[in-house]
Formats: structure tokens, C-alpha cells, sequence
């Protein structure tokens, strides 16, 4: 728990998987095991930062400036994506995502494929000895490939992955290859992933893609994932989101895909868990018994309430914000911060 609050500095939200009003519960038995193995891998990726952040004039400085970066995300109150090119190259920006991302991306990314296997994904794969391709496009520093290794390591023992993660951003780079994986510079609306990959028809399995449409929602984007399942041999599409609201569902159903909503909707639309597919056979929601309402059941997840839906029973008893979390209500801009950015 202490290296977790070091590392966290938001330890309290962070590791709190529920409270009912008296007693708060953290995080214990498995969750603490693959935590334990997720940081071991942060503190080789935060060495590595700290190496860049000290070659630059003023370290301080650098990391302060990052901080203010992933705080206030200046990019998205000015032109509507999360943070720009030179923001997420930024080194201190790099430290503060790597210490907070790193949790989400992977419990969520954890979340999702428990959610996918649920949902009959992976059967083919049980028992099976044979390498899966997959390709994870935005991929950042890599934490969805990391899930996804130990995930396929535990469950899948037989199967050999080949990972790769592909990013606008080269210097994501040195992270992806610290965590053992391939990287390859890659602009989504350059579409041709097979081809980028050198991989040919039905090579590639799935693709993931992890908080990446806020810049890549367009047209030209969404026909390449369609043709990545109809024509490509791509399984399927593993996709996590912001926001409840992911309008890409609609289009690519638009486009002949079949979505399966992996969250719960009886509490409203949320559609920030999602599969991909061309062929719904694949799925148990893709049969056409299901109830949809009820969103892909675990029996027992491994991060419980993830992503987050605590907001979900007060909203519908009515009024509760949505983006509500603890901390937050301790985002104030430090008077320091705009004395040193003068
Ligand atoms: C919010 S981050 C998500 C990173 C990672 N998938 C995660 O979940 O932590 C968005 C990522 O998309 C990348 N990106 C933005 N536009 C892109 C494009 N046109 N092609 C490829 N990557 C892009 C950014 O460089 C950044 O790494």
C-alpha cells in the first residue's frame, strides 16, 4: 500500500474499490498480485523518465510544467483533444502519466478482456497452442499490452503473443520496447495498419484500441476498422472510452458491424467497454437470446467497478455529476504555477 501511495500520490481514490458509507474497502488478494506485477514494470518505465527528465536544463522545472500539463490540459479547453503532440513528448508530462495512468489503462484494459472473455471472445483460444498477432494503435507507453500479456499468460497459457503498439507520437517508443514490446510510429489517418504491421490478410488478430478516438473519430478512420474485420480477417476490435456516450458504436454498426456493449445499460447507455466484430456468432451477445440491458456478466471481476459506475443508481435517482471523483475537488490551480508560467 505504501509503494502504491508513493506511486500514486492519489492513493486513497485510486485503490478504494467501494464504500458504503461506513467502512471503505481496498484493494487485496489478486488485485494486489497483478498490481504488484504492474509496478514492478512502472519503476523500470519511471527510471527511464527520470533519465530524460534529468537531461533537460531545469528538471524542477520540467516536471512542474508536466504536471501543469496533464492538470489543466490546456489543448483540450483550446482545441477539444485531451493534450497535442508535443504534450505527450513532453517529459514531465510522460512522469505524470506513467504514475496515474498506468492504473487506469491497466485495470480497465484487465477489465475489458475479462468482460470480452465473458462474452465468448476467447474460447477458440483455450487449450490452443498457436501465436496471436495483435496490434494496439495509440498504444502510448503500452499498458494495454501489458494486460493483455499477463491476462493471456494466465489464462492462456498455450498461446504465444506477438505484441506490438503503434503510436503517432515516437517517443512513446522507449517505454513500449522497456516493457518488451515492438513499436512502430504510426498515424492512424494513414490507415493500411496491415500493411504499416507487414502483416497480410487474416495475420492479425485484434486490435486494441484504448482512449484514441477523441482524435481519430472521422470517416476514413472508421472505414479502415471496418475493413480490418470484413476484409482483413481481423477478429475483432477490443475498444475502451471515455466517455458513456462513444458515437463510434452507431457508426461502425452503421457500417455493418455488429457492437456488443460490454457495460451494464440498465442504468443508462454506457458504452465505454466495446467489442467489435463482423462475424456476431463470435459472441454470446452476438446470439439472438440475449439480453442486452444487462451488458456482458462477470461472476467475478478481478477490479471490481471498473470503469467507475458509482455515479450510475444517484444519476438515475437524480442529479449526480458525472465525472464526479473524489479528488477531483483538489484541482485548484496553485498561485505558484501561474507565477512560474509568467
Ligand atoms: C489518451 S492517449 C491513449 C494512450 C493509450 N492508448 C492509453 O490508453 O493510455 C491517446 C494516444 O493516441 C495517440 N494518437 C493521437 N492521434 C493519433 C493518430 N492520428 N495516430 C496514432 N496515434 C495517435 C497519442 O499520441 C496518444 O498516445
Amino acid at each position: 500500500m505504501v509503494g502504491l501511495t508513493r506511486l500514486t500520490k492519489r492513493p486513497i481514490s485510486a485503490l478504494i474499490t467501494k464504500t458504503d458509507g461506513k467502512n471503505i474497502h481496498f484493494i487485496a488478494g489478486k488485485l494486489a498480485t497483478n498490481f504488484g506485477k504492474l509496478i514492478q514494470h512502472n519503476k523500470d518505465l519511471l527510471v527511464v523518465n527520470k533519465q530524460l527528465i534529468d537531461k533537460t536544463s531545469d528538471p524542477k522545472f520540467t516536471t512542474f510544467v508536466g504536471e501543469g500539463l496533464y492538470t489543466f490540459k490546456p489543448t483540450l479547453k483550446a482545441f477539444g483533444t485531451t493534450w497535442s503532440q508535443e504534450e505527450y513528448s513532453h517529459p514531465g508530462f510522460q512522469r505524470v502519466y506513467l504514475r496515474l495512468k498506468s492504473f487506469q489503462r491497466f485495470t480497465e484494459t484487465w477489465a475489458i478482456l475479462e468482460r470480452a472473455q465473458a462474452d465468448g471472445l476467447f474460447e477458440k483460444h483455450q487449450g490452443a497452442k498457436c501465436t496471436l498477432r495483435i496490434a494496439s494503435v495509440g498504444g502510448g507507453p503500452g499498458y494495454e499490452l501489458l494486460a493483455l500479456r499477463i491476462f493471456f499468460k494466465r489464462n492462456f497459457p498455450n498461446v504465444t503473443l506477438d505484441l506490438t503498439s503503434l503510436d503517432l507520437c515516437k517517443s512513446w517508443e522507449q517505454y513500449v520496447l522497456r516493457l518488451g514490446f515492438k513499436f512502430l510510429p504510426y498515424n492512424i489517418n494513414d490507415g493500411n495498419l496491415l500493411g504499416r504491421l507487414g502483416l497480410a490478410k487474416g495475420e492479425l488478430e485484434y486490435v486494441i484500441i484504448s482512449y484514441i478516438m477523441i482524435y481519430v473519430s472521422n470517416d476514413k478512420c472508421l472505414d479502415m476498422f471496418r475493413d480490418l474485420l470484413i476484409r482483413d480477417g481481423v477478429r475483432a476490435l477490443i475498444m475502451s472510452e471515455r466517455t458513456e456516450a462513444t458515437p463510434a458504436c452507431k457508426r461502425m454498426e452503421n457500417r455493418g458491424i455488429h457492437c456488443s456493449r460490454l457495460m451494464p445499460q440498465k442504468l443508462g447507455q454506457d458504452e465505454r467497454q466495446n467489442l467489435f466484430v463482423a462475424d456476431p456468432s463470435l459472441l454470446k451477445s452476438g446470439q439472438k437470446d440475449f439480453n442486452s440491458s444487462f451488458g456482458v456478466l462477470q461472476s467475478d471481476p478481478t477490479f471490481p467497478n471498473v470503469p467507475f459506475c458509482e455515479h450510475k443508481a444517484p444519476r438515475q435517482a437524480g442529479g449526480h455529476r458525472l465525472g464526479w471523483r473524489p479528488f477531483h475537488e483538489e484541482k485548484q490551480v496553485p498561485s505558484e504555477y501561474h507565477a512560474r508560467m509568467k
